[in-house]
């Protein structure tokens, strides 16, 4: 690094002393910055189908499209992947399942569920093809393991298409990444919805370190327990210290949160995921939301039981957007004039009181006036 920084001093001097026209900024490191970026395109270089509505998408860079090299990232990361659906400018976020380590090779993982009238995940399973190039974001977000913060006994509980974090937690730990051990308790309908079933079963018979236990809750099946998650089930797993990580339904997380309570593990011991905004708003009405851009204006539709966000996307503005779930910040805007309500996030106090709001977390009360900067 020191031996950069000389070089880069040595360059720019050189610069200013030839009263040269080339610009400082023209120097290698600039040249180096120019190409930091928070998107990334790449190749589906194989789609796996993993259960009868499940599949997961093997990306790597494509460098035609200008990525060369995948970022490192930390196990419970997601990616943000934009398409472009019938004209509108849509994301979502899904969880990277592979290893960290194969990040260093330039491969990710995402798997994706089918969900019913899910826009975009009905996309990704019935369009996208081998070959196909993907916009997508840098790897982000906070769940998972940290081992400052976290105790050596970690306890997962997921169902359904939350295992993807797991996999790529249970790879990090078997890999030498994280110095803990993990049960990871996921729940399914059927035996037919497992995802990763023989990742699942290789890391069994394996890993000395990781465990999954499964549990159907629609099926009787000698291989694997029976019924909802529940306090038998987790109880010979816990240990004086523990750390509890979630990722699954809203409905999981209040039947966990009631048996981890007769635990007395504390909250600060439990973190989840987050992908899902739970709202139902008292009254189904629909009000006209205007969008002010910096050199536009467009006026749509918003439904009560709809974020902004969502309104903004099916009348194509190309607002922007991540995590869609108020914690990453990237989609804030100003709301210049009605009355919202904004569900969950994390926005500060202060913001909120200068009308600053998340549009992937808000929806109408009255019509809007809402102010994007793009
Ligand atoms: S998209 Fe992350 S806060 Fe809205």
């Amino acid at each position: 690094m020191d031996s950069k920084i000389s070089k880069l001093k040595e360059e720019r001097k050189k610069i200013i002393e030839s009263y040269s026209s080339k610009s400082i900024l023209d120097t290698y490191i600039d040249k180096v910055v120019k190409e930091i970026t928070d998107t990334l395109y790449v190749k589906v270089k194989e789609i796996v189908e993993e259960t009868p509505d499940t599949k997961s998408f093997i990306l790597v860079p494509n460098s035609e499209a200008g990525t060369r090299k995948l970022r490192s990232f930390r196990a419970g990361s997601y990616i943000s992947v934009k398409l472009n659906i019938d004209d509108m400018e849509v994301s979502r976020a899904y969880s990277l399942s592979s290893s960290p380590k194969m990040a260093l090779k330039d491969m990710y993982r995402i798997t994706i569920k089918r969900v019913e009238d899910g826009l975009v995940s009905n996309y990704m399973l019935d369009q996208v093809k081998v070959g196909d190039t993907l916009e997508i974001s840098l790897p982000m977000g906070d769940f998972g393991y940290n081992s400052l913060r976290d105790e050596k006994n970690v306890i997962g509980v997921c169902g359904g298409s939350g295992v993807t974090p797991f996999m790529a937690l249970a790879y990090a730990i078997n890999d030498g990444l994280y110095d803990c051990n993990m049960t990871v308790f996921y729940s399914v309908k059927r035996e037919e919805d497992i995802i990763f079933k023989k990742e699942i079963e290789e890391i069994n018979k394996r890993s000395k370190k990781v465990k999954f236990i499964i549990t159907l809750t629609r099926e009787e099946n000698k291989k694997y327990l029976s019924g909802h998650i529940n306090r038998e089930m987790i109880e010979p797993y816990i240990k004086e210290f523990n750390t509890i990580l979630m990722c699954g339904p809203k409905a999981l997380y209040q039947t966990m949160n009631e048996i981890l309570s007769e635990f007395n593990i504390p909250k600060k011991c439990v973190h989840y995921e987050n992908f899902q905004i739970d709202y139902k708003p008292l009254e189904e009405d629909t009000y006209e939301l205007k969008v002010i851009m910096k050199n536009d204006f467009v006026i749509c539709e918003c439904r009560s039981d709809e974020t902004l966000l969502v309104a903004m996307e099916k009348a194509k503005i190309k607002a922007p957007s991540m995590c869609r779930v108020g914690i990453c910040g990237y989609c804030r805007s100003i709301l210049l004039e009605g009355k919202v309500k904004m569900v969950g996030g994390s926005m500060e106090k202060d913001l909120s009181e200068n009308d600053y709001i998340h549009p992937c977390v808000t929806y109408p009360e009255s019509d809007i006036v809402l102010r994007l900067d793009i």
